[in-house]
């Protein structure tokens, strides 16, 4: 039975990108919590924050957790709040290896400069809203984390600096 592996960090940091590269690569399933959640509801992230509210989209991001760490041999992309519920954590570090993909605010802001999907990021200045998000963040990542990876470059490499990670822990 081959563990999961559980990608985390900030929104930005590649989780999804580097999920989908590394599942390829390693012949796991790849299943992505924002995805399965905007399934599920038939919304988009946004639209739950908006009608729903952020409590409720933090429900069904801890009952897609709960589900995707009762299964193997997948990749997790969680959303980067993920980490603010211990149980999400807890269950998380049960079902395998979790890595935290450690990017700048710098890299943030690129790589999401006008993106609009993201509700916590909707404010007139996101360097701000990015900056405090990220310093109140890293600790939990941090914490929750077995490996933490530096993901300021490209999925290609970021998957192989993962792969060798693995590599050097057996
Ligand atoms: C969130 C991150 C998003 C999504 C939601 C909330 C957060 O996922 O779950 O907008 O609290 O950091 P990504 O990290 O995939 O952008």
């Amino acid at each position: 039975m081959k563990n999961n592996i559980i990608l985390l960090g900030f929104m930005g940091c590649g989780k999804s990108t580097v999920g989908k590269t590394l599942a390829k690569q390693l012949n796991f399933d790849f299943c992505d919590c924002d995805s399965l959640a905007e399934q599920r509801s038939k919304k988009t992230v946004s639209q739950i924050f908006a009608d729903e509210g952020e409590a409720f989209f933090r429900k069904l991001e801890t009952k897609i957790i709960t589900e995707l760490c009762s299964k193997q041999g997948q990749i997790i992309a969680t959303g980067g709040g993920a980490v603010l519920n211990s149980q999400n954590v807890e269950a998380l570090r049960n079902s395998g290896i979790v890595v935290f993909l450690d990017v700048s605010s710098e890299t943030v802001l690129k790589r999401l400069s006008g993106d609009t999907s993201r509700p916590l990021l909707a404010r007139e200045d996101k360097e701000t809203a990015v900056k405090e998000l990220m310093t109140a963040r890293y600790p939990l990542y941090s914490k929750a984390a077995h490996i933490t990876i530096n993901a300021n470059s490209d999925a290609e490499d970021v998957a192989k600096k993962i792969i060798d990670a693995f590599t050097s822990r057996i």
